[in-house]
């Protein structure tokens, strides 16, 4: 569990010549932070702090993030060393049980996520009852709730460690397969057996490509491709899902529910289904004809709702790491396929333009991690739709990681922010025939 660092130090606070002062936290990577749980209680003030963005809401010992920098570390690990050396189950053991696995925890945790790769029988009928183009998102948010019906002793609260570490094993194998199959249900194809001599990564290009796209399946480079995208995803602290994941957590709700969450949370454009908007963006400009300047000078408007999709961060204000080392995966792939693809060319002009404009410079907004990866998913013949399934299967031990850590976190109090209320002062009930419609 996480310890709070007490600085020693107090942060004075003036309301109305009075001086109130709150402790300050230190992080160990030298973040500073108030501590204003006793705010209201001393001062009956609240603060108002739109979109979070200087509000801590946790103290957290999964991962640390530098924006200024371009720093991102799992567990005290830089990225770049685990996207070089790891495997993605590597690194979901890394983050969910808090240290890189011995041999034999490696195996075991393996033969965990073996075991529980096939779907039960009741789970395929589910699909049956989905419509073929229901977004791959809903189908996903969907049968995790679901799955919690096949696992009833997740639904207890008083889980134990070991129970939630299966729940977690159960969720990383299944959610896999569920994936593959929302993609073979919108191809018109049957279902493909897990086959459990196959890695994790391989497995999965197994279930969704066996008899369509054979030359990707058992690819060296197309799984190493895969494992250093899911384990780019894997955790970003306090993004919109991680948040939503505990604060529904935080209601005692079982993590199948939570994570479910999550994935709704995912979903949007401005997180995790930039992946998606990056990729149509690219090809609306290859077909539109319209010039790269265009489209960044119509991103740039003043009022404009559109936005150049995988720019921009909440923490980054310098290059994402994440993007970095995706670039460099997408040449490397382009080269070992042999494929010839115009869209990456246009990302790379896009990019240059973007930064060298002034409203992308002013603002610090850089190519974050969604700019490159479709390219990349592009090239392993996963179909656009399901870029931000691909993004939830990476982000997974992440989510889990962080509902396990609220869930252990002491005083464990629901979340529950207030508000600032703007309406109407108290109005009496009006019966209908009186009301005049103003
Ligand atoms: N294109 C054009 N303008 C932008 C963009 C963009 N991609 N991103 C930010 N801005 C502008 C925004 O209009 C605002 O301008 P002004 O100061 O004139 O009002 C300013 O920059 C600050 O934007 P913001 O929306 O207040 O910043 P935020 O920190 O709330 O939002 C963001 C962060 C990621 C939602 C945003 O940069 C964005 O919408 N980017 C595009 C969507 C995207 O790529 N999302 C994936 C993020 S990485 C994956 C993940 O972790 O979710």
């Amino acid at each position: 569990m996480a310890e709070i660092l007490a600085a020693g130090e107090k942060v004075k606070i003036k309301f109305s010549e009075k001086e109130f002062s709150f402790p300050a936290i230190i992080g160990t990577e030298g973040e500073r932070a108030v501590d204003i749980s006793e705010l209201r209680a001393q001062t009956s003030h609240i603060t108002y702090d739109p979109g979070y963005a200087n509000t801590g809401a946790c103290l957290s010992s999964i991962t640390f993030i530098d924006g200024e920098k371009g720093i991102l570390r799992y567990r005290g690990i830089p990225i770049e060393q685990l996207a070089e050396r790891s495997t993605f189950v590597e690194t979901s053991h890394l983050l969910i049980h808090g240290k890189l696995p011995t041999q034999k925890e490696l195996s075991q945790f393996s033969q965990k996520l073996t075991e529980h790769a096939p779907l039960h029988e009741d789970v395929k009928k589910i699909f049956s009852g989905i419509p073929k183009e229901t977004h791959p998102m809903a189908t996903l948010s969907g049968m995790v709730s679901f799955l919690s019906g096949f696992y009833p002793t997740s639904l207890d609260p008083k889980q134990d460690e070991a129970q939630i570490n299966e729940s977690a094993a159960q969720l990383i194998s299944k959610v896999r397969t569920i994936a593959a199959y929302i993609y073979r249900k919108s191809v018109g194809e049957s279902f493909v057996p897990p086959n459990d001599t196959y890695s994790y990564c391989a497995n999965f290009l197994h279930m969704m490509f066996s008899g369509r796209k054979e030359k990707y399946i058992l690819n060296e480079e197309a799984v190493k491709a895969l494992n250093l995208l899911l384990i780019l995803h894997a955790d970003h602290e306090q993004n919109c899902s991680a948040s939503t994941v505990r604060l529904v957590g935080s209601s005692r709700t079982n993590l199948f529910a939570s994570i479910a969450a999550g994935i709704c949370a995912l979903w949007g454009p401005l997180h995790g289904g930039a992946n998606q908007e990056v990729m149509e963006m690219l090809e609306q400009i290859h077909t539109s004809g319209k010039g790269i300047e265009d489209y960044i000078r119509m991103a740039t408007e003043p009022k404009s709702q559109l936005r150049l999709f995988g720019f921009g961060h909440r923490v980054y204000k310098t290059y994402d790491p994440r993007a970095k080392v995706i670039k460099d995966a997408c040449y490397r792939l382009i080269e070992k396929f042999g494929v010839n693809d115009p869209l990456l060319e246009i990302a790379l002009k896009l990019e240059r333009a973007a930064l060298k404009n002034e409203f992308f410079i002013t603002r610090h907004l850089y190519p974050n991690v969604d700019f490159y990866s479709g390219i990349i998913y592009k090239i392993l013949g996963i179909p656009t739709n399901m870029f931000t399934v691909m993004f939830a299967i990476g982000r997974l031990p992440g989510w889990i990681a962080h509902w396990k850590e609220m869930r252990d976190f002491k005083p464990a109090r629901i979340g529950r922010p207030r508000q600032i209320y703007t309406g109407r002062l108290k109005t009496d009930y009006v019966p209908i025939e009186a009301r005049t419609g103003t």
